[in-house]
């Protein structure tokens, strides 16, 4: 989902993604169908979509996260990190990587820390467990690390337990620990969901900060698409385990072409009240063992037509004025559909 490599390889190139989730006598549920895309040194993607629609298993997926039964990825996929494909790679080449050269902050942050050991260990441990460092010198990074990503009393934060830390230090102790070994990639899943806005900023600003200071590549997850036009250069938009709008953030947020784009960007709230009342989208996503046949979003869609019940359209990417774009969707086949009221439509 990128314009054609001018001679550059990306840092990361997800080809063709399949999850499903395979249980006995069931039919297989596909989670991720499909999905590519690709991530050059120093860029972020922001992929955006409602709760279930395949975020976080897409994501778990690049570091190979999500490969025991039930879940299962297809043979065909193609993950290249750097050149190397991961789909098939040791485990003991994956552990490897993660945290050394791909960095991740889960969804849940308090999942991620141990709750019996001081934060300083466990910024330390990230380090120390690679064998490149002794404990002592883990230690001293540990604490530039979390001056790094500004505690205020990073000695105090090093002694803390995790329950000791409000919400927005505990992620930053999380981004801490995924950037302690300075990976190339990171991958964050919702790293500023549970906090309130002025902290969410101050993550995003941090995320900025390092990914300016180290030129890593950040891969950023969201429902939120007023986060993401904070901070990505790219977006994908995902809706039931595909992708179905790619392009720049600027042309995405300012002129969507999938009507689900358009749908997302109407339940954002904006400063000046403009923009029409705040509406979401009617329904909800279909659950990966019951996706409507042709355009799964044909349900929802405020413009759908006979076709798109029946046939599932490709996502059609090329490049226009707007930066290198695509949309999964018969309008643009036949822009002309795109009459009538939209969402108002379906909201009356
Ligand atoms: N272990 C599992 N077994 C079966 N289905 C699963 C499993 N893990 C995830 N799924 C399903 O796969 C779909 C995609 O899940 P995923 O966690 O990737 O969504 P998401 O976009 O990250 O959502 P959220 O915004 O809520 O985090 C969901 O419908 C989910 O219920
Ligand atoms: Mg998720």
């Amino acid at each position: 989902m990128n314009a054609p490599a001018r001679g550059v390889a990306p840092l990361l190139e997800v080809r063709d993604l399949r999850v499903r989730f395979e249980s006995a006598g069931e039919t297989a549920a596909r989670a991720v169908e499909g999905v590519s895309f690709t991530l050059a040194r120093g860029e972020t993607l922001g992929l955006v979509g409602e709760s279930g629609c395949g975020k976080s298993l897409t994501a778990l997926s690049i570091p190979r996260l999500v490969d025991e039964p039930p879940a299962q990825t297809s043979a065909d996929s193609s993950i290249l990190f750097r050149g190397e494909e991961l789909v098939g790679a040791s485990q003991q080449r994956l552990r490897q990587l993660r945290g050394a050269e791909i960095g991740f902050v889960f969804q849940e942050p308090m999942t991620s820390l141990n709750p019996v050991h001081r934060v300083g260990d466990q910024v330390a441990e990230a380090l120390w467990t690679r064998g490149e460092v002794s404990r002592k010198q883990a230690k001293t990074i540990a604490l530039e690390l979390l001056d790094r990503v500004e505690f205020r009393d990073p000695r105090r934060a090093m002694r803390a337990y995790p329950h000791e830390l409000s919400g927005g230090m505990r992620q930053r102790a999380l981004i801490a620990m995924a950037v302690a070994c300075e990976p190339s990639l990171l991958i964050a899943d919702e790293p500023t969901t549970a906090l309130d806005v002025t902290v969410q900023a101050q993550i995003l600003e941090l995320l900025a900060s390092l990914q300016a200071d180290t030129g890593l590549a950040l891969l950023l997850i969201s429902h939120d698409l007023a986060v993401v036009s904070q901070v990505a250069d790219r977006v994908a938009v995902m809706y039931a385990g595909r992708i179905v709008e790619t392009g720049t953030a600027r042309q995405v947020f300012g002129s969507p072409r999938h009507p689900y784009t358009e749908g997302l960007l109407r339940a954002v709230p904006t400063i000046d009240g403009a923009g029409g009342s705040l509406a979401m989208i009617p329904g909800r996503v279909p659950r990966p063992d019951a996706w409507p046949s042709g355009c799964t979003f044909h349900p929802r869609c405020p413009y759908a037509w006979d076709r798109c019940e029946t046939d599932e359209p490709d996502l059609r990417e090329g490049a226009t004025s707007s930066g290198w774009v695509g949309a999964r969707c018969w309008l643009e086949d036949e822009p002309a559909k795109r009459s009538g009221t939209g969402y108002a439509e379906v909201d009356s």
